[in-house]
């Protein structure tokens, strides 16, 4: 199977449409005629078999973008290179099989050693997806924010999976930090790396670069996460069609767009996976990009899903950044201009993310959507009826955790600093099976088995949002101004029990409630 246009395309004009339809190609009524032809047929079809799905990595297709341009008022023609056409699913195949290739060449590695590699998943499922082809032992160490989708994905793919803490990269906790320790213990064992790795190739084909003027394309748009494909696109085309524009798409909460001003934010987290860093990566060439835009989650959520919902591409969250930030930049593109924007992966890598509408509206992408509505619905979290708190100090060892739970017969309770800070939650099935694996002791802080991952909701929130959080999480954790910490503990009922904590952080506040409660919580020293 070529790459070579589809001569039967009805947009002749579209110059990136390489491969034919899939499915038989000749009319049912030829078929078997004569001998000559099905001869014809089977060498035809032999040479459609593919030796190993590897060779469908590359020659993705071009799709003209119809509708959401023009909603934008676009002049110029919006195109989306879909990369989620890869066979891992993602542009990263391509690093990923290029990176083995290059070290299998270079005798550095061989089939049987180990294969780690620091990842937000794409790049792993696609080394993963090499790994079991060329019989490679695969280790992929993922943050913990990415997708369940993903971690499935490079299970079934027989990865095995090293979580790591979302934290700075040069944190030793850091899936970074953890790939590099893995290697020095694991013998035969190479970390590739794709944030050294040189660029990848690039996702257009060479005809792009040879005609002139990069056949009318004016822009490309493409996000940066090790920046390799932003890198390798803008190389080539700074080298063959100079008056291209290349736009980098970095997100808010990220520090790789110039000038750095633009990164100036308030945002922390980055829900969008696979793009932005807190540090430059190395492969990252920041001088061939002509202009970095930043992009946010909630646009780049509500663009995937239009992309999706308009125009059938079942895209994932950074091809909506890439679209949401290019229908600003490409505005003063005129007629006959050519947009290019890359989709670097596909929707199954977020099922339980933003096609989800309950995620998109817990996580306050989207108002609710919800048609026929419960009557309580609307009714603030504040109407709750709020009961007295249980919050733990940090400094409160296992074995007392589990004998102030056990004693007022809660299976979990917020872990609170003094400082207010709420540091996670703590449960009472987790505490004990984590002391008798070993894993933890009981004189050792309850930060050891606390879990910091949880859902913050406000007073002023409906509880709508709330169930739609409790659906999928086990609790929510009010937080509020006057009160910081208030805790609600899902009930067979569906409903929620809230426990509040004072004002402030002072002692006098502990105290007053530590005595309430008659709980030694150790805050009275
Ligand atoms: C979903 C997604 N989008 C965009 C990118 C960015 O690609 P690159 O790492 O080549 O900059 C990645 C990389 O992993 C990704 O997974």
């Amino acid at each position: 199977m070529g790459c070579g246009p589809n001569k039967h395309s009805p947009h002749q004009s579209v110059p990136f449409v390489w491969e034919r339809a899939q499915g038989c190609e000749f009319p049912g009524r030829c078929v078997g005629q004569t001998g000559l032809f099905q001869v014809a047929v089977a060498v035809v079809l032999e040479k459609k078999i593919l030796p190993n799905i590897l060779k469908k990595i590359g020659c993705t297709p071009m799709v003209r973008i119809n509708k959401i341009g023009k909603s934008y008022g676009l002049k110029c023609e919006l195109l989306a290179k879909c990369e989620y056409f890869n066979a891992g699913g993602s542009v990263k195949d391509r690093i990923s099989l290029r990176m083995v290739e290059d070290a299998e060449r270079a005798g550095i590695i061989k089939p049987g050693d180990t294969l780690i590699e620091p990842t937000s998943g794409n790049t792993g499922i696609g080394l993963a997806l090499v790994a079991a082809l060329k019989g490679y032992r695969c280790i992929i160490v993922l943050p913990e924010k990415m997708s369940m989708e993903k971690v499935d994905i490079l299970k079934a793919l027989g990865v095995e999976i090293v979580r790591t803490p979302c934290t700075r990269f040069d944190a030793p906790e850091s899936n970074i930090r953890v790939a590099w320790k893995l290697k020095s213990e694991i013998p035969n064992s190479h970390i590739l790396d794709q944030v050294k790795a040189v660029p990848p190739l690039t996702p257009f084909p060479k005809r792009v670069y040879r005609v002139s003027r990069c056949l009318g394309v004016h822009m490309v748009v493409i996000g940066s996460g090790t920046g390799g494909t932003i890198t390798g696109v803008a190389r080539k085309l700074k080298e063959k069609c100079p008056e291209c524009k290349v736009i980098g798409v970095d997100p808010d909460g990220s520090i790789v767009a110039l000038p750095s001003e633009l990164n100036r934010t308030n945002t922390t987290t980055i829900e969008v996976e696979g793009i932005g860093h807190d540090f430059i990566p190395t492969v990252l060439d920041r001088s061939v990009v002509d202009q970095w835009y930043k992009s946010n989650d909630r646009d780049s959520f509500l663009m995937s899903r239009r992309l999706i919902r308009e125009e059938g591409l079942l895209c994932g969250g950074s091809s909506g950044s890439a679209m949401s930030v290019a229908v600003r930049a490409a505005k003063d593109l005129k007629e006959g201009q050519r947009c290019v924007v890359i989709l670097p992966d596909s929707v199954r890598n977020y099922m339980s993310k933003f096609v989800n509408d309950k995620w998109m509206i817990k996580n306050g992408f989207l108002n609710d959507v919800q048609e026929h509505k419960p009557w309580w619905w609307n009714i603030k979290v504040q109407k709750l009826n709020l009961s007295a708190p249980l919050i733990l100090l940090p400094e409160v060892s296992c074995q007392k955790a589990i004998e102030i739970l056990q004693e007022k017969g809660y299976d979990q309770a917020p872990v609170v600093a003094e400082s207010g800070l709420i540091l996670g939650m703590v449960t009472l099935s987790n505490t004990l099976s984590s002391v008798l694996a070993g894993n933890a002791e009981f004189s050792d802080p309850v930060t050891k088995v606390t879990y910091d991952q949880f859902s913050k909701i406000g007073l002023e929130d409906s509880l709508g949002k709330l169930s739609c959080i409790l659906e999928n999480d086990h609790f929510a954790i009010v937080v509020h101004e006057q009160m910081q910490c208030r805790y609600l503990q899902k009930l067979s009922t569906g409903l929620a029990q809230v426990f509040e904590r004072g004002k402030g952080n002072s002692q006098a506040h502990f105290g007053r409630y530590c005595k309430e409660c008659r709980f030694d919580l150790g805050w009275e020293k």
